[in-house]
């Protein structure tokens, strides 16, 4: 019980993470949010989803957002898609101000949103396409890019019959093909099972390593969160709020093993400190859980 009291701090970091972090700070801010606020309006009442976030990403940075449910994860990376608009602040990408939806940026959520109808290679090349690549450019294109992935072999495939893992991946070939600056992924792995999503985090980590992309990732697993990333931003319950912005200091390449070492534990023990204290003062947090209906009268004990 006093394994944490011994963890070093989550602030130390080794000389080869500092030297990392200084080469990420060194490159430049791909996306920078300045004040953003948003709150929804609807008939019956405001809802402020998001208070005066601030926070900057670097190029090829991977940055994961974690925080409590409903505290505007989907509405903040949304807005970086240009999805919906903020009220207040603004996203600047690439120091241009984001106005709708663009090239610039690609996005994969947890749904599978392939096109059933299209082949594995025909929903890569869509977005190709639709950008004015010629047909056989669009297909070498998409060639490249599900061999990247490894599912070369699926080209001619239908969506249904791949996995979720699967499906999962050639959304994000069809992200990638446009060659954005920017990848927004919303809880792209939520739907998987443990063992297809540990695999997808590995493969997501060699993918960045391979390309220029810079990838803003949404979690509410802080196992995922702390193998995948450079740097964790926490949000506040309800209305999101900047609470932290951490940097892991587990040294890369990540490793499974690296789950039950010192940095990966003293990084998750903070993170619990911050999500769940937060979750207990939360401003006007989500109602709590109703008293549960007792079934039937019990004589013994389970435990
Ligand atoms: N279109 C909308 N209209 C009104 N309120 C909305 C709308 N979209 C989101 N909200 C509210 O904004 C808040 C943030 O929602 P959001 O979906 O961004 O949270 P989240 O952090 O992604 O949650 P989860 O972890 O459950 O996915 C919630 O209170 C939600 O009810
Ligand atoms: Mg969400």
């Amino acid at each position: 019980m006093n394994a944490q009291k011994t963890l070093p701090s989550y602030l130390e970091q080794s000389q080869q993470v500092r030297e990392r972090f200084d080469r990420m700070k060194s490159r430049e801010v791909i996306l920078k949010v300045k004040s953003l606020g948003k709150t929804f309006e609807t008939q019956k009442r405001e809802t402020v989803a998001l208070k005066d976030i601030n926070f900057e990403t670097y190029r090829r940075e991977f940055l994961c957002i974690v925080g409590p449910s409903g505290c505007g994860k989907s509405t903040l990376i949304r807005i970086l898609a240009g999805l919906e608009t903020q009220t207040s602040g603004e996203v600047l990408l690439q120091g241009k101000p984001v106005r709708g939806p663009g090239r610039d940026r690609g996005m994969v959520f947890q749904g599978y949103t392939l096109f059933p109808w299209l082949t594995v290679k025909r929903n890569v090349m869509f977005g190709l396409e639709v950008n004015n690549a010629g047909r056989l450019e669009a297909e070498t294109q998409a060639l490249q890019w599900l061999q990247l992935i490894g599912l070369e072999k699926f080209a001619d495939a239908y969506p249904h019959q791949l996995s979720g893992g699967m499906k999962q991946r050639v959304a994000i070939a069809r992200a990638l093909a446009n060659q954005p600056r920017i990848l927004l992924m919303d809880e792209p792995f939520g739907a998987l099972d443990a063992q297809t999503r540990t695999r997808m985090q590995a493969h997501l980590l060699e993918i960045w390593r391979k390309i220029d992309i810079t990838i803003v990732f949404i979690t509410h697993d802080l196992d995922e969160a702390i193998y995948l990333a450079d740097r964790i931003l926490v949000l506040k319950p309800h209305p999101g709020e900047v609470q932290e912005l951490i940097e892991v200091p587990v040294p890369r390449p990540r490793q499974m093993d690296q789950f039950i070492s010192e940095e990966f534990l003293t990084t998750k023990a903070r993170l619990e400190e911050l999500i769940y204290s937060s979750e207990a003062h939360g401003e006007e947090g989500e109602e709590p859980y109703p008293m549960m209906m007792r079934l039937a009268e019990v004589g013994d004990n389970v435990e």
